[in-house]
């Protein structure tokens, strides 16, 4: 990697004095660094080292005149490839996560229009607190690369996440922000189904489920981001499709199934709908009335297609590469292995969602192949995303693709 720049924000923490290191470290990969010292940053380390190490002036206020006569800092927020905020204070997060602007550090942050990596330490309550919950994920959904801090003893005498990684640690996560795609699936043709179905009742009520749509569209993003040619076919949800991918709306799981079917030939079907499993054996044309007496009506419902299966199952024009979810409570591991056998699929990628996975930002994997099972640290969706597709262009354009189709 050479000429790359990150402007980095450095916020006050014990653990900023590793940012010199960082510093050091990028500089040698080719990797120039740019840097703001936050107010509580300068307490920890000091413009002069940071400047020695940057081989440039520290930036440390927002309103420091000479600055923006050499540069505005709207200019400043821009003059890198990538922004990273190291160590990243639980009061940078949740300035960031708001959208204030009252320093240089948060100013820089709302007005960059470049990627955003923050690599948190704090103290273990002040990670776990549900504030800082709720800014990391809301700062994973606007699209900040948020890394998770290590394990183990802390500054401050207690034990748990919250350290700052190993600088070779952040070092490789600032180096995958900074690769470009590599486009190793130009030429492949993506299908990715996302979002819930509606089965109707009647012409006001339907069936349906949590589905947010969140994981469907970013393993479709960041397909099209690998060069692929993506039909998205999706169910209601509340998100723009991603850019550059043909999308097919639809509200039933029939609906659903011709809509993949018409799409194909695909390379690669990425199954990620939470797909109703039943429908209404018949939906009323007219609104169900209330009869009153405390008389409900009874739903006779029937199975829908499983679009899985069906398009598993093809003898003519199976996609190369078949890929299902599942989503569990308990036994994850477990029951994945039996749905690939059952499903026909090649691999599936299941996660538990006991907790707050429908609907929130992260996730955590289990990928199930015929070579076995991988098992994903917590992930934000993005990163589920990125690392599957570059998965897929493994399989698909690798030398040593390790894809044994279920086809075969
Ligand atoms: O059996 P289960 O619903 O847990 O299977 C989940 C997987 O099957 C997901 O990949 C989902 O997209 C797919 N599926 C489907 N059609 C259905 C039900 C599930 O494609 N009717």
């Amino acid at each position: 990697m050479s000429s790359s720049r990150i402007l980095l924000i450095i916020g006050g923490g014990i653990a900023a004095y590793k940012s010199l290191e960082l510093i050091r470290e990028l500089g040698r990969r080719g990797i120039a660094s740019r840097v703001i010292l936050t107010k509580a940053g300068a307490e920890f380390v000091t413009p002069l080292s940071v400047s020695a190490l940057s081989g440039e002036k520290a930036f440390t206020e927002l309103f420091d005149l000479t600055d923006e006569t050499e540069m505005g800092h709207i200019e400043l927020s821009r003059s890198a490839d990538l922004v990273v905020v190291c160590p990243a204070t639980a009061d940078l997060m949740a300035k960031a996560a708001a959208g204030l602007a009252n320093d240089l550090a948060s100013t820089t942050l709302l007005a960059t229009d470049k990627p955003v990596l923050m690599v948190p330490a704090m103290n273990v309550r002040m990670w776990e607190h549900a504030a800082t919950k709720r800014n990391v994920a809301r700062l994973r959904a606007d699209g900040v690369r948020v890394v998770e801090p290590d394990v183990g003893p802390m500054a401050c005498g207690e034990f748990g996440p919250g350290r700052l990684p190993d600088v070779s640690a952040i070092v490789r996560e600032i180096e995958a922000a900074l690769a470009p795609p590599s486009k190793r699936l130009a030429g492949v043709h993506a299908l990715v189904t996302a979002g819930p179905t509606r089965e109707p009742l009647d012409p006001v009520r339907y069936i349906s489920n949590h589905s947010s749509g969140k994981q469907g569209y970013g393993i479709a993003a960041a397909l099209a981001a690998e060069g692929a040619r993506v039909t998205l076919v999706s169910g209601p949800v509340a998100l723009k499709p991603p850019e550059g991918v043909t999308f097919v709306s639809v509200e039933t799981a029939r609906d659903m199934l011709k809509a993949c079917e018409d799409a194909l030939p695909a390379d690669v079907f990425v199954s990620v709908a939470a797909v109703a499993d039943w429908r209404p054996v018949k939906a009323s044309p007219k609104k169900l009335k209330l009869k009153g007496q405390g008389e409900a009506p009874t739903i006779q419902l029937t199975e829908n297609p499983d679009i899985l299966r069906t398009l598993s199952a093809k003898r003519k024009g199976r996609p190369r590469l078949v890929i299902g979810f599942a989503a569990e409570t308990h036994d994850v591991e477990a029951l994945a292995v039996e749905k690939r056998a059952r499903k026909g699929c090649d691999w599936i990628v299941a996660n538990d969602v006991s907790g707050d996975v429908m609907g929130g930002s992260e996730n955590e994997i289990f990928l199930i192949t015929p070579d076995g099972t991988e098992h994903w640290p917590r992930l934000a969706k993005d990163d589920v995303s990125r690392r599957l597709a570059a998965r897929v262009a493994d399989a698909l354009t690798g030398p040593n693709p390790g894809l044994r189709l279920a086809a075969e």
